[in-house]
């Protein structure tokens, strides 16, 4: 597997004035949380669903696998599957097959990484009945092809799984929701993965592994900066923390100087001064109630198709209908 491909020109830019508007941004220096996941961050995050302390991607998984023949009930006759994220072939599979149970369908992960577009299209092409078309775009532009495609009146089903809308902030939440519903026709469905509020330390200890992998995920936003950006972070003078926010009902990870020192970073033009305790904020992962997504759904103009909540990892699948 290749772990690295250079970024194009658009892409660098971009990277470069992200990093330079995050860490001149005072009192608290931030950089967006996508940036985490270049080759080296998906291959962490993946090895990340698979720690003893990290339960939602196997609680995600279980509710799907439980419930999908219910959630196909619910929606009716699907014949267009879109997946917000190309996901992991894992869970989606048990959506696809039952849904092409009852007539042919055709699935779009929508994903800007052509990489993990290809490596769902050789995990999912062999369900009978599903046909699997990649459309390598940002979610919204993504669906909005889709949507002008449509022919035929059967309701299409939409994918947003694995807790991906605890990393928007809130209003961002809510106005996301909000253009989905807007692209969907009555009776089109949205299926939303949402990890729930559980006890404090068990949410700080799947964000602060044991082994490290969650601590590496976030530093190498740094390697990511020194690499792209030719800038000099010392990684041993940094440290990854995971801090729960009550009032946000969020986990936050931040990377923490342990010293007092400056960084350069040319190829964003800045040089970065750190007190020692100083921290960039790199992730917000939201933690709801299971009413609250409902709520949330309402505001943005859905009905409650049904919420199926796990037992064992506070997670709840919904079910959304466009109202
Ligand atoms: C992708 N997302 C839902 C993960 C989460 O739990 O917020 C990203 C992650 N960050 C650290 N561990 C996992």
């Amino acid at each position: 597997m290749a772990l690295s491909t250079a970024p194009t020109a658009a892409q660098a830019d971009a990277f470069a004035t992200d990093v330079y508007g995050g860490l001149t941004q005072s009192p608290q220096k931030t950089l967006p949380s996508k940036y985490l996941y270049d080759a080296v961050g998906s291959a962490l995050f993946e090895v990340i669903t698979h720690l003893p302390e990290y339960g939602l991607t196997r609680a995600d998984e279980r509710l799907i696998k439980a419930n999908a023949q219910d959630i196909l009930a619910r929606t009716g006759p699907v014949r267009t599957v879109v997946e917000l994220g190309s996901g992991s072939g894992r869970k989606t599979r048990w959506v696809l097959e039952a849904c092409a149970r009852h007539q042919p369908c055709t699935y779009y992960p929508i994903e800007i990484s052509a990489t993990a577009l290809a490596q769902c299209g050789r995990e999912l092409s062999d369900i009978a009945g599903v046909k699997v078309l990649g459309i390598e775009r940002e979610y919204l532009p993504g669906l909005q092809q889709i949507t002008a495609m449509r022919q035929g009146e059967s309701p299409m089903l939409v994918l947003f799984l694995g807790s991906t809308i605890g990393n928007f902030a809130r209003p961002d939440a809510q106005r996301f929701l909000g253009d989905v519903r807007k692209m969907m026709r009555p009776g089109d469905a949205l299926l939303l993965g949402t990890d729930l509020v559980k006890p404090t330390q068990t949410l700080v200890s799947a964000y602060d592994d044991a082994l490290g992998v969650t601590a590496a995920f976030n530093l190498n936003l740094l390697v990511r900066m020194n690499r792209e950006l030719s800038a000099g972070f010392d990684l041993k003078q940094f440290e990854h923390e995971a801090r729960f926010n009550p009032q946000a009902s969020a986990i936050e990870m931040h990377i923490r100087s342990r010293v007092k020192q400056s960084v350069e970073i040319p190829g964003a033009g800045l040089t970065v001064e750190f007190e020692a305790g100083d921290t960039i904020w790199t992730e917000i992962s939201r933690k709801y109630l299971a009413p609250d997504v409902l709520a949330m759904g309402a505001q943005a103009g859905f009905t409650s198709g049904g919420q199926w909540i796990d037992e064992d990892w506070p997670f709840a699948e919904t079910l959304l209908i466009a109202a």
